[in-house]
């Protein structure tokens, strides 16, 4: 049994409804087939963006999307992707499986999703291959409300009012896949192509700079010395890789006890970072104003036998549902520094929400993570005390409990609570400071199999249920969290 104190009446700033965000690249089966199948597929779609996969996105209320990438951003030429489609230039896909990309889903169409969405579009522009100018050019012709050869190019493409676009990445990975550089050259680099990410006609553009892979701290120190003042956010990205070997990552589904137990530790790496690369950007940034912006997470296995290794394609499992949990809290809890975190990839790829087989489709256990999740964005954070009994395996250890609480503008208080152990389960008191309490309910991600999955054959193996036998006397709160589970609970007053 482990006891908790909440207290109501701590406020501890708002969670960024943008750490809630998604990721979309030109990468395996991600664009096309997964968000896009064209004006003339078969597949029910909206102006080529598939109905089935639309409507589960919009119950999610994603707050922020990026694209194009991902490496696939720094060989990514904006003016291929607009104009007659029949005219747009056919290129190979270099990066992801060496496939033919033909440009179909460019500018408008991905702004088009993103209308129909509700979420913020988040652009990565191509610093790595593309030029200070093909920069300068895009933003102008998404954003410009006036006579200008690029505004005038997006009107005769049948765009005559400017879009509103927030986000701008100056560059993705430029210490590897956009260019290999080190971080002096990077800081440069992203001081002359952020000085033309102009703000034009009103808009205001939140700049982002390529940030560290993992714990590269030089590049955080180098970069935030060099450049902090001209960026709003700088990335961070980590993927979790059960066995840390690049060779054999080891596979979605089919996993013993030892790889659950692996998997969960290597992703609870992440808090050490956030506050590790937080210390480095607080001497440069000592009012907190520079975000980090989590543009790539999550789970990175083998791709699913007899797949195109170059798609990265791979199933989720209970064990991704349980890591979404754990990093979301983690992000939560960071919530002064973290202003975003996007998961790879929203349909296809790694650590997907949703996945696609011809007109089929289902959701992941990790979509109903983020679906109970929701409660958090833009909520007031609370303080939780306690101290997580362990879970043990072999000589390792990592707590058992992950936990988050918000208060929404309602009064509601949400909290979120995960087991980690794939074997026991976990009694949880929680004290309710300062709160009016008179009901609470809840939903639980549960399977008896810890390595359960959705398939297309039986797609609602894993789906949250109402959660019975949660128990508010007074101001005390009790549950059983089943081994390897994620709930989610409200408190009324
Ligand atoms: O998510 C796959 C790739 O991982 C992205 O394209 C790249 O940014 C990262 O290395």
């Amino acid at each position: 049994m482990v006891e908790v104190i909440l207290k109501a009446d701590s406020e501890q700033g708002l969670i960024n409804r943008n750490i809630y965000g998604h990721f979309s690249e030109h990468l395996g089966r991600c664009i096309y087939e997964g968000l896009w199948v064209g004006e003339d597929s078969p597949i029910p779609n909206t102006e080529g963006i598939r109905n089935d996969v639309l409507t589960a996105l919009q119950k999610l209320h994603i707050p922020v999307l990026r694209w194009p990438g991902g490496c696939f951003a720094d060989e990514y030429h904006w003016k291929d992707g607009v104009g007659p489609k029949a005219e747009r230039a056919r290129m190979i896909n270099t990066h992801w499986g060496g496939v033919e990309e033909n440009n179909h889903f460019g500018t408008h169409e991905f702004l088009r999703l993103c209308e129909l969405l509700g979420t913020e579009p988040y652009i990565s522009g191509n610093l790595g291959s593309g030029t200070v100018q093909e920069m300068q050019e895009w933003v102008e012709y998404m954003t410009f409300d006036g006579e200008s050869p690029m505004a005038n190019w997006r009107k005769s493409n049948g765009q005559e009012e400017p879009w509103k676009l927030k986000y701008f990445g100056v560059g993705n990975e430029n210490w590897g896949c956009g260019g290999n550089m080190r971080p002096e050259y990077y800081a440069d680099e992203y001081r002359r192509y952020a000085t033309y990410v102009r703000n034009y006609s009103g808009n205001q553009i939140y700049k982002i700079a390529c940030g560290p892979n993992s714990d590269d701290y030089r590049w955080t120190e180098v970069v935030m010395r060099e450049a902090g003042r001209f960026m709003d956010g700088i990335s961070l990205h980590y993927y979790t890789i059960p066995t840390g070997d690049w060779a054999d990552k080891g596979q979605a589904t089919g996993f013993g006890e030892a790889e659950w137990f692996a998997t969960l530790k290597k992703t609870l790496f992440m808090e050490e970072l956030i506050v590790k690369h937080s210390e480095i950007m607080d001497q440069y940034d000592p009012e907190g104003r520079v975000g980090i912006i989590v543009d790539e997470w999550g789970t990175w296995y083998n791709v699913e036998p007899g797949t195109n290794p170059g798609f990265l394609y791979q199933q989720n499992t209970m064990r991704d549902a349980v890591l979404a949990a754990v990093n979301l809290d983690i992000f939560n809890k960071y919530n002064k520094r973290v202003q975003m975190a996007n998961l790879a990839q929203i349909v296809n790829v790694l650590q997907s929400i949703v996945l696609t087989e011809g007109e089929k489709m289902l959701l992941t256990p990790t979509y109903h993570v983020f679906d109970m999740y929701q409660v958090h964005m833009d909520a007031q954070r609370l303080e939780l005390n306690y101290d997580s009994p362990e879970y043990a395996f072999g000589d390792e250890k990592i707590p058992q409990l992950s936990l988050s609480a918000s208060r929404n503008k309602d009064g509601v208080i949400h909290v979120t609570a995960s087991n980690l152990s794939a074997t026991d389960e976990l009694e949880v008191v929680i004290q309710l400071e300062s709160a009016k309490a008179t009901s609470v309910s809840g939903t639980l991600l549960h399977h008896a199999d810890f390595g359960a999955y959705n398939t297309f054959e039986q797609p609602e193996q894993v789906k949250p249920v109402t959660w019975e036998d949660l128990k508010l006397e007074d101001h005390t709160l009790r549950f059983v969290l089943p081994p390897a589970s994620v709930g989610a609970l409200a408190v009324e007053g």
